[in-house]
């Protein structure tokens, strides 16, 4: 199931790839909304992070691990400060998801930066864990 998921999230980033290294370009459709703009670029590196922390893991390349989670705790304000389409009234939940996402994704880059690649590999799959929670509430 995670494969399948993971599988799919890099499907998404190759077949977007294009769009995406163009900022403004992103999606064929406007967003009158720039955080939503920011958020729908955020998921797709989000994918992009999550390959790149998996391969490195396997290797045992911490700095990678540590500087792939750099870059999505770098947007957890903006993730936190986004609205998704799905269940908008649930916003509260949305953050509290976000906050667990950031804390394990933190737990993730410290343990890499100390060289403790089995436990940034727990941490990681917990912050997966809640990719998907995430997803199952808020994606349409
Ligand atoms: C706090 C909520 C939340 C977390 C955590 C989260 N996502 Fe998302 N993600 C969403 C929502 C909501 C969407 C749907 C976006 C939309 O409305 O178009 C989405 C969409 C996506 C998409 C599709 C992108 C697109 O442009 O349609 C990918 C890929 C993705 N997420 C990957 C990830 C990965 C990988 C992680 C974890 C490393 C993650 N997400 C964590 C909420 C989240």
């Amino acid at each position: 199931m995670k494969k399948v998921c993971l599988l799919v999230a890099v499907a998404i980033v190759f077949t977007r790839g294009g769009a995406f290294a163009h900022e403004g370009e992103v999606h064929g459709k406007k967003h009158s909304d720039a955080q939503m703009d920011k958020f729908h670029r955020m998921m797709p590196m989000y994918a992009q992070a999550q390959a790149k922390i998996k391969g490195a893991l396997e290797k045992g390349d911490v700095a990678t691990v540590a500087s792939e989670s750099e870059k999505i705790l770098a947007t957890i304000e903006d993730l936190k400060k986004s609205r998704p389409h799905k269940n908008p009234k649930h916003l509260g939940t949305f953050r509290k998801i976000a906050d667990a996402f950031a804390a394990d994704v933190r737990a993730t880059a410290t343990m890499a930066r100390r060289g403790d690649v089995t436990g940034a590999g727990a941490a990681f799959r917990k912050a997966e864990g809640r990719c998907n929670e995430c997803h199952a509430g808020f994606r349409d």
